[in-house]
């Protein structure tokens, strides 16, 4: 039976990475920072099949020999885990992380550099690195009628110089990877999520799934009831799962993906939801509209991947979160960020 690892296997990604290896009949390592913390990771140990054949590993990104326990035995790993902080799609101003280095940069650019080179301790044999379209798109070349490729990388000195930490963590986190691969005839392959939306397992609420429900809740947003118009790309998380385990067990995969199904201004989304969900706190004026180049996952399409209708997407999500009590009447914003 194969055996894989996933790094921060109880965050939003991790825990559907999880689900469907294990319903894949894969032994899975998970590794968490605590696995004591029920909060957190509680939900994994009920997934089908968890009791049988899911192992969670005490482990720190920035901990290497907490890796190379987890990997040891493992023929694939995953990596996912990576800070994400609360306010990455926020365009609220002033919202900043105090200490960049040690909150975002380290964990995502050493804890990759770690986790290679565990996986080339365990004699790992391939590595699928989650990246995000935050390492592509973020770039002052390009403009709003371009179709972003592999080809297109976030610009580093840009990045930095705006600060924004998320995309340059991500960015060097990925060439670091890439870079790797090829000093060490490793195979590891990319994948570069836009905006992954969908429903939760896990019971704490992450970043993106912050963004939307920001769409269906006035509490969340910081100016009411009115948002601005920004056209973004999305992808559903089912579909994005799909894609990591393709790109693991393809033996064609190579190099960086693109992962984006749809790409639609706030306004256009907001009207998707309301017209299968009337009803709810939904903004009602649009300011301005903002739009940025789109991505195109072409690459993997054609190596065999798919994506659900944004429909379905959005009919799951609202049914996750009035499950989850976060659409209740009086029920607070899971967050002081706000959108
Ligand atoms: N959501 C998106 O739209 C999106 C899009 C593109 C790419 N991505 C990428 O996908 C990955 C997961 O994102 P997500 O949306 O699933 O966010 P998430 O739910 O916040 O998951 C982040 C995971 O990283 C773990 N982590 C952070 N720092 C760590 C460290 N130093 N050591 C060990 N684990 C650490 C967290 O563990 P704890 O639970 O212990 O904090 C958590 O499990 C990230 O690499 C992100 O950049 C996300």
């Amino acid at each position: 039976m194969k055996r894989v690892c996933v790094t921060g296997a109880g965050g939003y990604i991790g825990s559907w990475a999880v689900k469907l290896l294990l319903s894949k009949g894969y032994v899975v390592h998970g590794t968490v920072r605590d696995p004591c913390d029920e909060t957190k990771n509680g939900h994994l140990k009920k997934l089908e099949h968890a009791e049988e054949r899911l192992h969670l590993f005490k482990a720190d990104m920035l901990d290497y020999e907490s890796l190379c326990a987890a990997f040891a035995g493992c023929s694939g790993v995953i990596h996912v885990a990576s800070p994400v902080p609360l306010h990455v799609a926020s365009t609220v101003p002033g919202l900043r992380i105090p200490n960049p280095q040690v909150e975002q940069l380290d964990p995502a650019i050493l804890g990759t550099q770690n986790v290679l080179k565990a996986c080339s301790k365990a004699k790992v044999e391939k590595v699928v690195v989650v990246s995000s379209g935050a390492a592509v798109m973020v770039n002052p070349k390009w403009t709003s009628d371009m179709e972003l490729d592999e080809s297109c990388w976030t610009d580093i000195v840009h990045a930095n110089s705006t600060q924004n930490w998320y995309a340059l963590s991500k960015t060097k986190a990925e060439m670091e990877a890439l870079n790797f691969a090829k000093r060490h005839d490793m195979k590891v392959v990319t994948i570069c999520p836009s905006i992954v939306i969908g429903p939760m397992l896990q019971s704490t609420i992450n970043a993106t799934s912050l963004l939307l429900l920001s769409y269906m809740k006035e509490e969340g947003r910081a100016r009411g009831d009115s948002m601005e118009n920004i056209k973004r790309p999305y992808v559903d998380i089912r579909d994005v799962s799909e894609a990591i385990i393709l790109l693991y067990e393809n033996l064609e995969s190579n190099g960086r993906y693109i992962c984006s199904a749809y790409t639609l201004t706030t306004k256009e989304f907001v009207a998707k939801m309301e017209c299968l969900y009337p009803g709810y706190n939904y903004p009602k004026i649009f300011r301005g509209q903002t739009s940025s180049a789109s991505l195109n996952s072409g690459k993997l399409l054609k190596l065999g991947w798919n994506y659900r209708p944004l429909e379905e997407t959005i009919v799951d999500t609202i049914k996750n979160y009035e499950e989850a009590g976060f659409l209740e009447k009086g029920k607070p914003f899971p967050s002081t960020v706000t959108f």
